[in-house]
């Protein structure tokens, strides 16, 4: 059973232990520039399936492998299209995760079953040197219970994820704020399997309809709160806001699609500890550049 150690710091003898628990089959909490994820050695069963049970997660919800390296990722798949490699050496360190045919070393408990794996190597660097010290990919969901907001702040982890964990790392606010582009590379052209920031780079050079995942549900993201969508704030409204409100349950965000994933869930995640019957949020433009952001908005939104 792992031993909660709360939130460390990223200091040299507390990534040190945190590789060592990895090693041992524990769960670790580490930040990424997208969102917190809830880590473990890829190749250990007992710790893929433990980390199934502490989000509540459907066992057929693949999870994505963190790489230190593109070749340390390309090396969990049988092969890989010219087009993934060109990606991965555009945007890795980053937020674009890929799918590709797994090797069997690869257990089928991290990949739902699939004969696929999601990999990528992420931009962070507290993480690329834990990565480089546990010798091994780390199987990381968003370290959020299912179904829930992703964290973005090491203090935002739901408290039973973290006491399923050896520790935090607090690498910080994720710098990205919604999680990483996912992209099918198992077929002749590169399809969009979740939108994310690196989407309107993408498009042209991907088929960008996107297509079902076994992890796509309706709902999702979601904080405690109903959730509502709307064109602008009711008066004394709790909730986001693109203009000045002098309610100060209303949030006003920013008017760039990057800046405003970047404060998103963490400023839905405060609103939703004032417990408020609705949040309400104004809705962006439907333009391409708010399109990972919309997703996530929608998904938020739909009834329980
Ligand atoms: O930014 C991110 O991607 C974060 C950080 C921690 O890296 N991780 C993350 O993981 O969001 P998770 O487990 O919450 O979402 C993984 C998504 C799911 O939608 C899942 O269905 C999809 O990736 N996925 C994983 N493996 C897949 C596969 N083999 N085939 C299709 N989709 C896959
Ligand atoms: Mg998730």
């Amino acid at each position: 059973m792992a031993d909660a150690h709360g939130i460390l710091q990223p200091t040299d003898e507390n990534l040190r232990l945190a590789a060592e628990a990895l090693k041992r089959g524990e769960l670790v909490v580490i930040p990424t520039e997208t969102v917190y994820g809830l880590a473990c050695d890829v190749f250990d069963e007992a710790a893929v399936r433990q980390t199934f049970f502490a989000k509540g997660r459907p066992a057929d919800n693949p999870l994505i492998a963190h790489a230190a390296s593109a070749a340390e990722a390309f090396a969990l798949a049988t092969q890989a299209p010219d087009y993934a490699r060109r990606l991965a050496s555009q945007y890795w360190p980053g937020p674009l995760t890929l799918v590709l045919p797994k090797v069997a070393r690869v257990p089928a408990i991290a990949t739902g079953g699939l004969d696929t794996v999601a990999v990528r190597v992420p931009a962070h660097p507290v993480t690329l040197e834990l990565l480089r010290l546990v010798e091994t990919p780390l199987a990381a969901p968003s370290a959020n219970l299912f179904m829930g907001l992703s964290p973005t702040r090491a203090e935002h982890v739901d408290r039973a994820i973290a006491e399923a964990a050896f520790c935090v790392i607090d690498g910080g606010p994720c710098r990205i704020g919604i999680e990483s582009t996912v992209i099918d590379a198992t077929g002749v052209v590169p399809k969009v399997l979740r939108p994310g920031v690196l989407l309107s780079d993408l498009v042209g050079s991907v088929d960008s309809a996107v297509r079902r995942s076994p992890g796509a549900y309706p709902r999702h993201y979601a904080p405690r709160s109903k959730v509502t969508l709307v064109h602008r704030l009711s008066d004394g409204a709790t909730g986001l806001t693109f203009g000045e409100r002098l309610e100060p349950t209303a949030v006003t965000m920013p008017s760039d699609p990057a800046l405003y994933a970047a404060l998103l869930y963490a400023s839905i995640h405060d609103l939703d500890l004032l417990h408020p019957e609705l949040i309400q949020i104004e809705l962006p433009p439907e333009t391409e550049v708010w399109r990972a952001v919309n997703d996530r908005l929608r998904k938020m939104a739909q009834p329980k």
